[in-house]
This record gives structure tokens, C-alpha cells and sequence, in this order.
């Protein structure tokens, strides 16, 4: 993918983590997703004091793109902190969720929250064998 675009959603990525709600981590999330007429959908981590109904910032951005009307997408860009650290690594409920939507070529770049140690990788890499409707299929 054009490195201008791969840059520009590294950015918006950043952005959308400035908007983290984490309390209780203190690891901000921030994803930005492509979609295929080339609008950016932003996400954050939304924590709360009951844990277990945090949403990460994948779905949180999957979720504001499809309930705008939009079902296929081209890129995925997720950073998470501390500046400079590991770059991030999506979970895999939300692995899950964005195999639902995108397909298993479609890339996904992750980084540190300062967009540092960019990594590479595809839907498909980070949850093969998924569980799709096709596994449902009776024939
Ligand atoms: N988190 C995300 O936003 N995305 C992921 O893929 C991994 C985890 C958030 C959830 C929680 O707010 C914090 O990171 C620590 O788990």
C-alpha cells in the first residue's frame, strides 16, 4: 500500500488515541480504518470501572464505519502505547470482529503510539482458519 496513505493513517491512528478513555490501563488504543471510498473511521479504547464492558479501539472504529453504512474496507492502522514501545497487537475478539468485514489480505499496520516499530501484517495472518458464515455452510 502507497506509504503516503500507510503514513496518514499511522496519524490518524495517533489521533483517535489522544480521545482514549483508560482509567484503569493507562494504555491508550488508537485504530483508524480505511474504508473502500476512502473515508477514515477513528477508534479509541473505552474503559469502564466494570472492566469487562471496555471496548477496544479496533471495534470501537469497525463499529462507527459500519453503523455509518460502510461494509468493505482496504486498511487497518492501530497504535497503542507506551511511546516508542512494542508495537500494538489487536485481541482476538477484535480480530474476530474485523474478519467479519475485511478480507484475510487485506493489511494491517501496527505500531508503538508514537508510530515507531511499525509492523506489517494481514487479517488473514493474524487469524487464520477463522470461524466466518461459510463455516456454517451445510454443503
Ligand atoms: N485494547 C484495545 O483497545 N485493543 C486491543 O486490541 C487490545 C486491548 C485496550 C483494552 C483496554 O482498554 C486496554 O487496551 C488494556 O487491555
Amino acid at each position: 500500500m502507497d506509504g503516503k496513505i500507510v503514513s496518514r493513517l499511522i496519524l490518524e491512528a495517533r489521533m483517535a488515541a489522544a480521545n482514549a478513555y483508560c482509567p484503569y490501563s493507562e494504555y491508550a488504543v488508537g485504530a483508524a480504518l480505511l474504508a473502500s471510498d476512502g473515508t477514515i473511521w477513528r477508534g479509541c479504547n473505552v474503559e469502564n470501572a466494570s472492566y469487562g464492558v471496555t471496548c477496544c479501539a479496533e471495534r470501537t472504529a469497525l463499529f462507527a464505519a459500519v453503523a455509518a453504512g460502510h461494509r468493505a474496507f482496504d486498511a487497518l492502522a492501530v497504535v497503542a502505547g507506551p511511546d516508542g514501545g512494542p508495537p500494538a497487537s489487536p485481541c482476538g475478539v477484535c480480530r474476530q470482529a474485523l474478519a467479519e468485514f475485511c478480507s484475510s489480505d487485506m493489511p494491517v499496520y501496527c505500531a508503538s503510539l508514537s508510530g515507531e516499530n511499525l509492523k506489517e501484517t494481514t487479517i488473514g495472518a493474524m487469524l487464520p482458519d477463522s470461524f466466518s458464515r461459510s463455516t456454517m455452510s451445510r454443503s
